[in-house]
């Protein structure tokens, strides 16, 4: 079964539901979270009562924009981590790096994403020209993702990738 989903990656409310049934609180993170997606995810999310953590490849970082993001808030919801302790710290991982990074960024979490559900955000933009798509072997983004990470992991397209996507 292919389990690359569209999914329309700013709509959380049924990824949640199909994760935890209702059952209680989920954690969502955000792997490349520092950027200019991101930050704007996080806060949605967590104006609408999520706990959202920020992943970046620096600690640091990822501690910087979670505060400005709180302050924004008014609220201490969001968390800043390196990536791999974000990805090991939720249940729902968004993913919102360059698609030169995707890969890499994936397999470098390959261990902490197992069993979870991620939303894979990233579009595959060619690098000499960035207006146009530049599609990978598997299909698109969601289906790499599916690839790389394996079949226990279900892997949701977002807008972009509804075209290279397949349901269920
Ligand atoms: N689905 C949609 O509707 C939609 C809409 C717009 C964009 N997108 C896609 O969403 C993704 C994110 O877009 P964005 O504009 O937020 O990206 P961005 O601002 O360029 O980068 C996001 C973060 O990725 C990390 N990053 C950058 N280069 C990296 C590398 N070589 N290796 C690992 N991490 C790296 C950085 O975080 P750290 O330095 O903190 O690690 C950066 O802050 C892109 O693939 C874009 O095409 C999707």
């Amino acid at each position: 079964m292919v389990k690359a989903a569209w999914h329309n990656c700013y709509g959380l409310r049924s990824v949640i539901y199909s994760v935890n049934r209702g059952r209680g609180r989920v954690i969502v993170s955000i792997l490349g979270g520092t950027g200019e997606q991101g930050p704007g995810m996080a806060l949605r999310w967590a104006r609408a009562g999520v706990e959202v953590i920020i992943g970046s490849r620096q600690q640091a970082r990822a501690e910087a924009i979670a505060a400005e993001l709180n302050q924004e808030l008014g609220q201490s919801r969001i968390k800043g981590m390196a990536n791999p302790d974000a990805a090991a710290a939720a249940e729902v991982v968004a993913l919102t790096v360059p698609f030169s990074a995707h890969r890499s960024t994936l397999e470098s979490v390959r261990a902490q994403l197992q069993g979870k559900v991620l939303i894979d955000v990233c579009v595959p933009l060619d690098p000499e020209n960035p207006r146009k798509m530049l599609m990978p072997p598997a299909g698109s983004a969601a289906e790499e993702a599916q690839e790389i990470l394996g079949d226990e992991r279900e892997s949701r397209g977002g807008v972009p990738e509804r075209l290279g996507a397949r349901t269920p």
